[in-house]
């Protein structure tokens, strides 16, 4: 008779403490790169979403990427700062089908279900050689030469500003 007596006491101390934190934001996959298609995913919304905002940067009408009304038709609203083919789902989710060097950055959405909630979360998208491989680089500029491992996204980056870069395979 000692189980029950527990588990009634964890189930009373539950609805006491309640939900510790409010949503959140996953990303996947990670870590990204570029042209992954790539999901925001909106994790322990509590109750039936009534709308949803999503910004890339501080919280403000012109950093709008999107809203998504479920109840309205078409749901979905493109803001000014709308992403290319950019899409919410119904549960809240983001989706980026082909993600960009320039996406990387801070996102926030904004939940209406039974109380509005906001989270945000930083998007870093890497670049990828082709073949997806890492390379071994030796870069001679202005600060002298630097060997570092990089894929190749970062080394066209890295190079730039310096006077010549050379890729060794
Ligand atoms: C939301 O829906 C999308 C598309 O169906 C799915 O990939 C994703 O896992 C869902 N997110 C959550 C948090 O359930
Ligand atoms: C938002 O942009 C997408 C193209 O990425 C388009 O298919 C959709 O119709 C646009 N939505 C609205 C409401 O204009
Ligand atoms: C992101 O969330 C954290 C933790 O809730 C908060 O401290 C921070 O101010 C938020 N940043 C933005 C840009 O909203």
């Amino acid at each position: 008779h000692v189980i029950p007596v527990i588990g009634l006491k964890g189930f009373i101390l539950g609805l006491l403490i309640g939900p510790t934190h409010g949503i959140e934001i996953s990303v996947e996959p990670l870590p990204t790169y570029v042209n992954d298609p790539a999901l925001m995913k909106v994790n322990d919304i509590v109750g039936t979403i009534q709308s949803v905002n999503w910004y890339k940067g501080e919280h403000s009408a012109q950093n709008q990427i999107l809203s998504y009304i479920p109840s309205a038709n078409p749901p979905q609203t493109n803001g000014s700062s709308y992403i290319e083919n950019a899409a919410a789902f119904p549960n809240a989710t983001l989706s980026i089908p082909r993600v960009q060097i320039s996406h990387s950055g801070t996102y926030i959405v904004q939940v209406q279900a039974t109380k509005l909630e906001q989270a945000n979360v930083t998007l870093t998208v890497k670049g990828k050689s082709c073949d997806g491989r890492k390379y071994k680089v030796t870069a001679t500029g202005l600060v002298g030469t630097q060997r570092s491992v990089l894929s190749l996204g970062e080394v066209l980056m890295e190079t730039m500003g310096l006077k010549q870069g050379r890729l060794m395979l």
